[in-house]
C-alpha cells in the first residue's frame, strides 16, 4: 500500500502537468496576441469631423475564407442624421457598428468619415470622436465621477454634473451618501442596469462626440426609468450623426433613415412612411419585432 498509492498519485500528476502545460501555452498565446487593427505607418490624425459617414460596397468576413457577414453594403449618413439599423437576429447590425470605430476593417470596399478613409487615420483620433452607449455597460472600479469623466479626465465638477443631469443620472447619484465620490465596481456600490446605462450616457455627453453609436434597448427597468433613459438618449442624439440598433417604434419613427438588413444585405432603406407603404419586409419587422413606445411619465 505504501508503495502503490504514491505511484498512482505520480501517474495522475504527470497527466495533470501535461494538461496544465497546454493550458498555459494557450493563455500566453492570448496575452501575446497583437490586434490586427493598427495605425498605418503614415496614418494621419483625423481632424474634428462634421460627421458625414459613408459605407461604399462594404463586404465583411470575420474569417478569411468564411461566408461574408456583410455583403456589398452601401449607404450614407449625413452629418446630424439618425440612422436606425433594423433586421432579424444575425443580420449584421452589430457588425456594421463594429466597423465604425475600426474594431475590424472591411474585407472589401471602404468606409469614410467626411471623406477620410478610416484606414488612413490614427485609431486614437478616430475613436475619440465616436461615443458608444450599449445596453450592457461595464463600469470600471473607481468613483462615479471617474467613470463619467473617463474620456475627458480634465472635466470640471460643473461639466460632470451638467452631463449627469442631462443623462437623468444626477438625482440617483446625489441620493448616495458619497454622491459623485461613490465607489462602483467590485468593492463598491453596485449600480442597476438602468443606472449604469445612464452613467454611460453622461460619459458620452461629456465627451461630446460628433458620431454616436447606440443600442436603444433598455435593460429590464421599470417604466419611469425607461422613460428617463429614452429622454436622455434623445438629448444625447441631438445634432450628432447617430447609429441606433433600433428596438423601439419611437426610434424608427424619428429616424432620418432606416436601414433594413437581411442576411448581411441592405434590403430596404428610407423613412418610416415610405417603407411602410413599399416594403413588406419592413412592415413585417415593424409589426413583429419592435417594442411599443413607452408612455411618457408626467412630472
Ligand atoms: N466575432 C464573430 N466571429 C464570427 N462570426 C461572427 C462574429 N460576430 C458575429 N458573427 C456572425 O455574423 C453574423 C451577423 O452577426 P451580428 O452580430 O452582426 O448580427 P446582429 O444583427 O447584431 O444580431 P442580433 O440582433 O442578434 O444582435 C451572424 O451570422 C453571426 O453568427
Ligand atoms: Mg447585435
Amino acid at each position: 500500500m505504501y508503495l502503490f498509492f504514491p505511484i498512482m498519485m505520480f501517474g495522475m500528476i504527470v497527466t495533470q502537468m501535461g494538461q496544465a502545460g497546454a493550458s498555459a501555452e494557450r493563455i500566453f498565446e492570448i496575452l501575446d496576441a497583437k490586434s490586427d487593427i493598427v495605425d498605418k505607418p503614415d496614418a494621419i490624425k483625423l481632424p474634428p469631423v462634421k460627421g458625414n459617414v459613408k459605407f461604399e460596397n462594404v463586404t465583411f468576413r470575420y474569417f478569411g475564407g468564411g461566408e461574408p457577414v456583410l455583403n456589398n453594403v452601401s449607404f450614407e449618413a449625413n452629418a446630424g442624421e439618425t440612422i436606425a439599423l433594423l433586421g432579424a437576429t444575425g443580420s449584421g447590425k452589430t457588425t456594421i457598428i463594429n466597423l465604425l470605430p475600426r474594431f475590424y476593417d472591411p474585407s472589401e470596399g471602404k468606409i469614410t468619415i467626411d471623406g477620410y478613409d478610416l484606414r488612413d487615420v490614427t485609431l486614437d483620433s478616430l475613436r475619440s470622436q465616436i461615443g458608444i452607449v450599449l445596453q450592457e455597460t461595464t463600469l470600471f472600479s473607481g468613483t462615479i465621477r471617474e467613470n463619467i469623466a473617463f474620456g475627458k479626465p480634465d472635466a470640471t465638477q460643473r461639466e460632470i454634473e451638467a452631463a449627469a443631469q442631462a443623462a437623468a443620472a444626477h438625482d440617483f447619484i446625489t441620493s448616495f451618501p458619497d454622491g459623485y465620490n461613490t465607489h462602483v465596481g467590485e468593492r463598491g456600490q453596485t449600480l442597476s442596469g438602468g443606472q449604469k446605462q445612464r452613467v454611460a450616457i453622461a460619459r458620452a455627453l461629456l465627451l461630446n462626440p460628433r458620431i454616436l453609436i447606440l443600442d436603444d434597448s433598455t435593460s429590464s427597468v421599470d417604466l419611469t426609468t425607461e422613460a428617463q433613459i429614452q429622454k436622455a438618449l434623445d438629448t444625447l442624439m441631438q445634432g450628432r450623426t447617430s447609429f441606433v440598433i433600433a428596438q423601439r417604434i419611437s426610434t424608427v419613427m424619428n429616424a432620418d433613415k432606416i436601414i433594413v438588413l437581411d442576411k448581411g444585405q441592405i434590403v430596404a432603406q428610407g423613412k418610416h412612411a415610405e417603407l411602410m407603404e413599399e416594403e413588406p419586409i419592413y412592415a413585417e419587422i415593424y409589426n413583429s419585432q419592435l417594442l411599443p413606445e413607452t408612455h411618457s411619465i408626467q412630472g
